[in-house]
């Protein structure tokens, strides 16, 4: 997408007051609980925001983009980009979810894989990607599943954060030079102690060539969000800056 869609970034964003939806402290409260939902009525746990989702795809893509969605769960990117005219690729390790979402949403318009996000690059190849908007699991807060071997939820915190600079990889190969990349994450606590998902992120994604563009936490003023995030959620966007062309004599 042009630098200049991203100058349109703040102007696009009219002044919106925040619905009253209460604050959520993730670290005290449990990941799965029933009112984790914000303006409207999730499907699932930790689920996206419809307008948030909608907001991400009218500032950071256009119509026809190819938009992707790593860790679909109840496929409110791939439902949202449809209805967007976005092409949506939608992937998820839980063939069950991914069922559910085409039996739901059905294909059209979209892509459906079941999936490991680790290996996306083997499936869509190198630059194939305008948008990426996307929620992992938030460590193993919640867990998707019981056994998969490819569900990041059941794993160690250190292996977790491993897996996620695998996936930040892909990420980076699939997007189109300039592409952006929309990360919704929580902190967490490890026994008893908080593990700054937020902020071990950002380490990651720069660590894999990403540059950050915009970080939003539950401080962002009302009028840049149309949902308010919850205390310990951070919301990152990250494009794949193009090389600046070599000099030359
Ligand atoms: C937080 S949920 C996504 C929720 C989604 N944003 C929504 O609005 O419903 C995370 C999803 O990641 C999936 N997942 C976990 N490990 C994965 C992996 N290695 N590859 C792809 N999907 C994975 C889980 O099955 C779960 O559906």
């Amino acid at each position: 997408m042009a630098t200049s869609a991203f100058h349109s970034h703040s102007s696009v964003r009219a002044a919106r007051p925040f619905p009253q939806t209460a604050q959520l402290d993730l670290l005290s409260s449990a990941w799965s609980a029933p009112h984790l939902q914000r303006e409207e009525p999730g499907t699932f746990a930790l689920s996206f925001s419809p307008a948030l989702v909608r907001d991400l795809l009218q500032t950071y893509s256009r119509p026809g983009d190819t938009v992707l969605d790593c860790f679909l769960g109840s496929g409110t990117v791939y439902a949202e980009g449809i209805w967007m005219s976005r092409r949506v690729v939608g992937m998820d390790c839980n063939p069950d979810m991914v069922e559910d979402v085409r039996e739901r949403i059905g294909d059209a318009g979209g892509e459906l894989h079941c999936a490991d996000a680790r290996r996306l690059a083997d499936l869509l190849g190198p630059d194939s990607v305008d948008l990426v908007v996307t929620q992992p699991p938030y460590g193993h807060t919640h867990k998707f599943s019981k056994d998969l071997s490819a569900d990041l939820s059941l794993l160690s915190s250190r292996d977790f954060l491993s897996a996620i600079e695998v996936v930040a990889a892909e990420l980076f190969t699939v997007l189109k030079p300039d592409g952006y990349c929309a990360i919704l994450i929580g902190d967490i606590k490890d026994r008893g102690r908080t593990m700054p998902l937020g902020f071990q992120f950002v380490h990651r994604f720069l660590s894999r060539g990403f540059s950050v563009v915009n970080l939003y936490d539950s401080r962002t003023p009302s009028s840049h969000l149309p949902v308010p995030l919850h205390a310990g959620e951070y919301l990152m966007i990250f494009q794949k800056k193009q090389k600046a062309p070599k000099r030359t004599r």
